[in-house]
């Protein structure tokens, strides 16, 4: 296995069990919904791969069972080109995850942590030359937070913190982790946790731009869905448009904006171009069912976003 990748991403690996459905069920309420379709997933698991496809070197450094769908989901990780040299196989069974998509292409998602749950600190310092040669190293929140901290103490390259699930008000994050977040990637409603507001207050831009400054990290990147991206640095905000698409499910579009995300800045561009290249990204991994089936290879994304490709635009369902 190679001693350096571009992008570590430290995170989670699920089995996801997709139910498409008509509506997605209000409290008390059942809906009939289409076959189960099992597929890969996890944020960091999909940002692995999303990171991949667009042609980065990346390892991710995580944990799953001992049992058929972990072999499984390490497997089609590594056929992703994925390095999975880190990835821990622990007693107990991987994460899954019950994905319901509606007819909007919006979704509702319940994890069960399985062994990313188990993910500890000694494990993430294991890999720490790894982490210490990236380029970008990236992480999430379905793993334990101090798992993410000493990920986060390793990385001597950009540390880019996607807050996703967003934590609890209670639990909260570790204080020692902020300053140590170079880029933070939260979506509206995990802005809206971080600053222990209501979802209502993060519905317009203009919002979202002022709660980002009472942050505590400098540079920061809130995915907007269909009204793009928002990027803070150096105390400038900037929002780009989302490209026009038609969404068949947005599960997995923000995974695909992180990892999109960390491509670029290992390439050494700038935020604001980053969230850019992401945002394109992201976009074209709406079109298919599932977190990663959408996921476009940097093929496919040089050719989406050539002059001629009529597809640039103000509205979307991405990320
Ligand atoms: O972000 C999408 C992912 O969230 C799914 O793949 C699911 O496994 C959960 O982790």
């Amino acid at each position: 296995m190679p001693e350096t990748v571009d992008i570590v991403v430290v995170g989670s690996v699920n089995l996801d069990q997709v139910i498409e459905v008509p509506a997605l069920p209000a409290p008390g309420e059942t809906v009939l919904g289409g076959p189960v379709t099992r597929l890969g997933g996890g944020k960091g698991a999909n940002q692995a791969v999303a990171a991949a496809r667009l042609g980065a070197g990346v390892a991710l450094v995580g944990a799953v069972g001992r049992d058929p769908d972990s072999d499984w989901l390490r497997t089609e990780l590594a056929a992703e080109g994925v390095d999975v040299s880190r990835l821990a196989a622990l007693d107990g069974p991987p994460g899954h995850a019950v994905v319901l998509v509606d007819r909007r292409a919006e979704n509702s998602i319940v994890v069960s942590p399985g062994a990313n749950a188990q993910l500890t600190p000694a494990a993430v310092a294991a890999a720490g030359p790894l982490l210490g040669a990236a380029t970008v190293v990236l992480a999430q929140l379905e793993i334990p937070p101090a798992a993410v901290l000493e990920a986060a103490r390793h990385a001597r390259g950009t540390f880019v913190l996607n807050p996703a699930p967003a934590p609890a008000p209670a639990s909260g994050l570790p204080p020692e982790l902020w300053p140590l977040v170079d880029v933070l990637v939260p979506n509206r409603s995990e802005l809206a946790r971080l600053r222990g507001v209501p979802d209502a207050a993060v519905a317009d831009p203009a919002a979202v731009a002022r709660l980002t400054a009472g942050l505590p990290c400098a540079r920061v990147v809130v995915t907007l869905g269909g009204d793009g991206v928002l990027v803070r640095e150096e105390g400038a905000v900037t929002v780009l448009p989302a490209p026009v698409v038609r969404a068949v499910d947005t599960t997995g579009a923000g995974d695909t904006f992180c990892g999109a995300l960390a491509v670029a800045l290992a390439e050494r561009r700038t935020l604001t171009e980053a969230a850019r290249f992401a945002v394109r990204a992201a976009a074209l991994s709406v079109g298919h069912t599932g977190a990663r089936t959408g996921m476009p290879t940097r093929a496919a994304l040089d050719r989406a976003t050539a002059p001629d490709h009529a597809c640039e635009g103000a509205d979307a369902g991405a990320p």
